[in-house]
């Protein structure tokens, strides 16, 4: 198959998924230019970098001379022709606003070269959505991290009917070289995989809650100290084959029928949402989220999340 030659990378939007994908690609030695619209986001984003490197220089996932040699990688601009009119790659990763993404990828078609690929880190639009208005359907697809993008390693490639298979198989490539895990979804749907599943789990979590079946904290106990642990060592077809299809059918049939399936957002999030519940960003959702109670979340979750990325390393 042949291939596009990928030498520079330009990211588009230096938020919370953009400014760790930058780091990403830097550290495995690309040129990456980094654009957002303010350079304050954009400060805030490299004082964001360097922290993440330093922890994971501390945890010994990089080396102490791969911090600045990351840093002198990566050039910032507000400028969006300046970011991408060299660029062979570019992935955007600006706000979930459709209109938004199309005008940016119709810009970025007017901006690139014509090998250039466009790729969208959307969290569940597709590729044909946002590549409407651009003339090089062939050479847009997704790519979708999870979050934090350098502590997770998989990342989905989404090709829509148009995408050609050099794109995919550069795109794959290309994420292959930089230590990702990617995984190729055929066929363009909503949501892809990741997302659809979460979205599923966190259905069935609130209408738990709604009914008063358990609390919120009784349902992120349950799942952290069961099938949870299992879901990071063996996907759910790998789970249940260990288990036997005829037990599932058996199990769950009736158990079916009384999951939630509505298609509307549940009436207890709607009303989380209303009452400025947000979680984390508001200080408090189904908890009280104070500095410290935050912190605390966040490093658990760094450092199980190193401590998996070690023995991935050991196991190699
Ligand atoms: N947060 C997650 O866990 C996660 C995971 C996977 C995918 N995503 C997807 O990644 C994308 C970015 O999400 P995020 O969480 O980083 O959001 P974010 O709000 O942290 O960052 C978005 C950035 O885009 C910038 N931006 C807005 N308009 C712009 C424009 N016209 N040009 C350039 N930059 C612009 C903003 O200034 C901001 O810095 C979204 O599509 C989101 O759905 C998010």
């Amino acid at each position: 198959m042949k291939h596009i030659k990928i030498e520079n990378i330009a990211v588009i939007g230096a938020g919370l998924m953009g400014h760790g994908i930058a780091q990403e690609f830097a550290s495995a030695g690309y040129p990456v230019q980094l654009h957002d619209i303010t350079e304050e986001q954009l400060n805030s984003a490299l004082i964001q970098i360097e922290n993440n490197l330093q922890m994971l220089a501390e945890n010994e996932i990089i080396s102490n001379d791969n911090i600045p040699q990351t840093l002198d990688h990566i050039h910032t601009t507000t400028d969006l022709k300046s970011a991408s009119e060299n660029a062979d790659f570019v992935i955007e990763a600006v706000s979930e606003n459709l209109p938004l993404k199309q005008q940016i990828f119709e810009e970025l078609d007017n901006i690139c070269p014509q090998h250039t690929i466009l790729a969208s880190n959307t969290t569940a639009l597709m590729p044909s959505q946002i590549g409407v208005n651009t003339n090089r359907k062939e050479n847009i697809l997704n790519t979708h991290y999870f979050n934090p993008p350098y502590l997770i390693p998989l990342v989905e490639i989404i090709r829509s009917s148009d995408t050609s298979d050099e794109t995919v198989s550069t795109t794959f490539d290309l994420f292959t070289a930089i230590g990702k895990t990617p995984a190729i979804i055929e066929k363009e749907a909503l949501g892809f995989v990741g997302p659809r599943l979460q979205a599923a789990l966190i259905r069935e979590a609130f209408s738990i809650v709604e009914q008063g079946i358990a609390s919120a904290e009784t349902v992120d106990l349950v799942v952290r100290n069961s099938f949870g642990r299992r879901l990071s060592v063996a996907g759910p077809f790998e789970v249940f084959e260990l288990a036997g299809w005829d037990l599932v059918v058996a199990a769950f049939q009736e158990l079916y029928k009384d999951l939630n399936s509505s298609s509307d957002i549940n009436p207890l999030l709607q009303e989380m949402v209303s009452t400025g519940k947000l979680g984390v960003k508001s200080g408090e959702g189904f908890y009280e989220w104070t500095e410290e109670k935050q912190t605390t979340l966040r490093n658990r979750m760094s450092q199980a999340l190193i401590k998996a990325m070690q023995s991935d390393g050991e196991s190699e």
